[in-house]
């Protein structure tokens, strides 16, 4: 395993503060004085094809005392998979579930505050905003009802609105019903294999409030500035770069070490704008991958590496399938873009396990693409997550359920 030891013992020192701080706790909340990792991660072992992999995490079935892990990052929370996403609760079983990171991406409001949203543009799917008439009239298109062949509208933002309002919000499960005739029926939009039995009212989180819980929590910042889905400069006089100082500044400002933040972005004028511009922020910046998204452009995306490296870029982070292919033994192996940015000396931190459904049916889709050959039962997942730990080497992961990546961390001396 290699991994940035500058990056290791940032995290490491973070995550042994540990979750006992209920005492002096802002948040109302059940204590976690131990890591659960539950049923899924034996099931999936249950449902792996028989291999020394499979006995090396059965024999983890002894474990005693579950450790949470840095190399573990909730995504949207860690707990994605069946609670709203970004949600308080989503956070408190994503860290409950071992998550050493947790990750609020980024979005401004209309009084410029910042709020953890997956997207500027989507609270009309992943919150009750629409049945709330009073909010539903700002937003950028007002929910309209499905009529005449033609599927329901809507286009609700977070800077439609002021942060108090969007603190009356409740996060819902992500999803929505295109043949809706009335604002509730279009909330009824969640996948069969997600549930809505914890989609009853999430809390949604400012930007602020996800800091002070994790500190509280003792835990690592995953923050992803999102890309504005509104013509920047917002309201002629927020820039881009204001938006990307201002996340820093929440940290600053809440008197957080900057060794125990990943700012993420998708765009890579914002990893640029850390990197050149802000020394404590810029070195452990990650610039999100999404160049290769294709066989026809993943050449450009290996070619590119070398030129993150030379701007200043120490991490990366592609889709779980940019970092794998299948080798001529028919196993999973690392790709060229894995080999690639390793020899470079780029850490690499990948996303997202856990967001694929029933991957035993399907091949898993999006985040299994290059491998889909062999993906052929849910518990494929854990041969993934162990070519990624051993042969490629990454410094973390992004999961939907913690607990599936916690207890390989565990079992194989991640934790
Ligand atoms: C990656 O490569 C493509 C093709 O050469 C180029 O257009 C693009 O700007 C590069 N992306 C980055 C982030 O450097």
């Amino acid at each position: 395993m290699h991994i940035k030891t500058a990056v290791v013992s940032g995290l490491a020192v973070a995550v042994q503060v540990s979750a006992k701080a209920s005492c002096k706790a802002r948040f109302d909340y059940t204590s976690i004085e131990h890591i659960e990792v539950g049923v899924r991660p034996y099931w999936l072992i249950d449902e792996m094809k028989d291999s020394p992999l499979k006995e090396q995490l059965r024999e983890c079935a002894s474990i005693d005392e579950f450790k949470a892990s840095p190399w573990n990052l909730g995504h949207r929370g860690g707990a994605t998979l069946f609670i709203p996403e970004h949600s308080l609760e989503s956070n408190l079983a994503g860290a409950r579930m071992g998550s050493g990171a947790l990750e609020c991406d980024v979005a401004f409001t209309k009084d410029r505050e910042l709020v953890c949203r997956h997207s500027q543009c989507d609270l009309h799917y992943t919150t009750d905003i629409v049945t709330r008439p009073e909010l539903n009239a700002k937003c950028t298109v007002p929910f309209q009802p499905a009529s005449d062949g033609r599927p329901a509208q809507a286009k609700c933002c977070t800077s439609d609105i002021t942060v108090d309002e969007f603190k009356t919000l409740c996060a819902r499960m992500e999803g929505a019903n295109n043949q809706a005739t009335t604002p509730e029926e279009y909330l009824l939009g969640t996948p069969s294999w997600r549930t809505e039995l914890y989609g009853t009212c999430g809390k949604v989180l400012t930007h602020k409030e996800h800091i002070q819980l994790t500190d509280e929590l003792g835990l690592i910042f995953a923050p992803e500035l999102k890309t504005p889905e509104v013509e920047m400069p917002f309201e002629g006089d927020y820039t881009q770069e204001d938006y990307a100082q201002q996340i820093a500044d929440d940290y600053r400002e809440l008197g957080i070490d900057p060794s125990r933040v990943f700012l993420q972005s998708f765009l890579y004028d914002d990893v640029l704008y850390w990197v050149q511009n802000d020394p404590d922020f810029g070195p452990q910046a990650v610039f999100l991958d999404s160049v290769g998204e294709t066989a026809e452009t993943m050449p450009a995306a290996i070619a590119n590496l070398t030129s993150y490296v030379a701007d200043g870029v120490n991490i990366v982070a592609p889709p779980l399938f940019y970092l794998v292919t299948v080798g001529e033994d028919g196993t999973i192996v690392p790709s060229e873009y894995a080999i690639q940015a390793k020899a470079l000396g780029l850490d690499i931190i990948a996303w997202s396990l856990e967001r694929s459904g029933i991957i035993g049916a399907t091949g898993g889709g999006y985040y299994f693409s290059t491998i889909s050959d062999v993906i052929t039962r849910d518990g494929d997942v854990f041969e993934l997550l162990h070519v990624l730990a051993q042969d490629v080497g990454i410094i973390g992961i992004f999961t939907d359920w913690s607990a599936t990546v916690t207890y390989y961390a565990n079992c194989f001396g991640l934790a």
